[in-house]
């Protein structure tokens, strides 16, 4: 079993122990206070951004990214360095507590070593968001390479065009697959097929870019025969 899926059993297992025993979570409690919204109304906000993104929808607390204290209602207690595993340069850890695959990639890559050095390349909220955190939209990641990579700058200029094939061919690639994990009959070869789903979208993160495109190209050509077998499965 892949280790991502995990977590959402383990998650949940957490909040039914927490819930069973009593402790509550300070931190989502208070910070979804109806009078939060009228008191701190960015803070408020964070909250319901959070509260909708695929973490809130998973049972993440904001603990489990923050750190602090969940079980007190003592403001100095509980924001004990809340800030500090959110820093640009910890962020990939952070994040990389959970994401272990992407993590791993994104270690090896030039982009973690400039990140670690003076933190100008893209760290995991750069691209994907933070609280908000949600499904990856092919432009804000284009638009998020065309700040550092242009001609102006002459970092690599020719990276945005490329990553955006790239990116729009896992966006074929992910409606496909859906459609196999839905109506495909050979579920072994869907399995299959998600875990190489699984390696491609981790590998991407170290940014060997023609190595990436090579890989997709690969699976693309596999998840299309899928799908007009599954088309032909669902018509009998
Ligand atoms: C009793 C209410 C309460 C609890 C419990 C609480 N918070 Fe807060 N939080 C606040 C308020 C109010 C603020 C606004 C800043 C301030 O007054 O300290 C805040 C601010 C924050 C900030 C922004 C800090 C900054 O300096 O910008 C973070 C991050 C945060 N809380 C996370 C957490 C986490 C994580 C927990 C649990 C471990 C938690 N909070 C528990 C009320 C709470
Ligand atoms: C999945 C990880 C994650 C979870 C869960 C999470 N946060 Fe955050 N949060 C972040 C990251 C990363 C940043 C930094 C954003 C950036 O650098 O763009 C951040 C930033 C913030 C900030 C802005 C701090 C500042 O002044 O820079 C606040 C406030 C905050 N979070 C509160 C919360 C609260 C309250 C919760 C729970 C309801 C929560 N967060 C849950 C990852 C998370
Ligand atoms: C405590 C564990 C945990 C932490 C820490 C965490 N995540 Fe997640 N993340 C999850 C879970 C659980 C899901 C739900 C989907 C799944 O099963 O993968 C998820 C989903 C995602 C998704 C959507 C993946 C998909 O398959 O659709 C992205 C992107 C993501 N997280 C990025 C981040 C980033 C960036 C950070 C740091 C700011 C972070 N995560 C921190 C547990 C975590
Ligand atoms: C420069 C942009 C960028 C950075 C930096 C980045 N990612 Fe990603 N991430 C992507 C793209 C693009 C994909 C794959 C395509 C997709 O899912 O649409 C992806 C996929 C993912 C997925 C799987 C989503 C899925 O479709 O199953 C997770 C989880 C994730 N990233 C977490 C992280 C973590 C953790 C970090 C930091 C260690 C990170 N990402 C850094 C752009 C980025
Ligand atoms: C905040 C600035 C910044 C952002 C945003 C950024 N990069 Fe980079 N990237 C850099 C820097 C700096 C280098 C190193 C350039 C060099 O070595 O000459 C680099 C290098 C690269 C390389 C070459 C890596 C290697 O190992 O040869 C690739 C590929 C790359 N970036 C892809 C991307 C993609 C794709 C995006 C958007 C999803 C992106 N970058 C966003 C700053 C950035």
């Amino acid at each position: 079993m892949n280790a991502k899926r995990v977590f959402p059993i383990f998650i949940f297992i957490l909040a039914m122990m927490t819930a069973s025993t009593g402790f509550g979570d300070e931190c989502m409690d208070c910070h979804n206070d109806p009078g939060f919204k009228v008191q701190h109304p960015k803070l408020f906000n964070y909250f319901t951004e959070f509260d909708a993104s695929v973490h809130g929808v998973a049972g993440l607390s904001c603990v489990d990214c923050h750190g602090g204290d969940e079980k007190t209602r003592d403001l100095d207690k509980a924001h004990v360095d809340v800030l500090k595993p959110v820093k640009f340069d910890q962020i990939p850890v952070t994040c990389g507590q959970c994401h272990v695959e992407q993590r791993d990639a994104f270690v090896t890559s030039d982009h973690y070593r400039i990140l670690e050095k003076d933190g100008t390349a893209p760290n995991c909220a750069t691209c994907h968001g933070a609280m908000e955190m949600d499904f990856i939209f092919v432009t804000r990641v284009k638009a998020t390479c065309v700040f550092c990579h242009n001609e102006e700058s002459g970092v690599l200029p020719e990276v945005p065009g490329k990553a955006d094939l790239v990116l729009n061919k896992i966006n074929i690639i992910k409606g496909y697959r859906s459609f196999v994990n839905t109506h495909g009959k050979d579920r072994d070869l869907a399995a299959e097929l998600n875990e190489s789903y699984d390696k491609l979208t981790a590998n991407w993160h170290n940014f060997d870019l023609a190595n990436v495109e090579a890989q997709t190209n690969e699976l693309l050509g596999e998840y299309r025969k899928a799908k007009s077998q599954a088309l032909k499965d669902r018509k009998k």
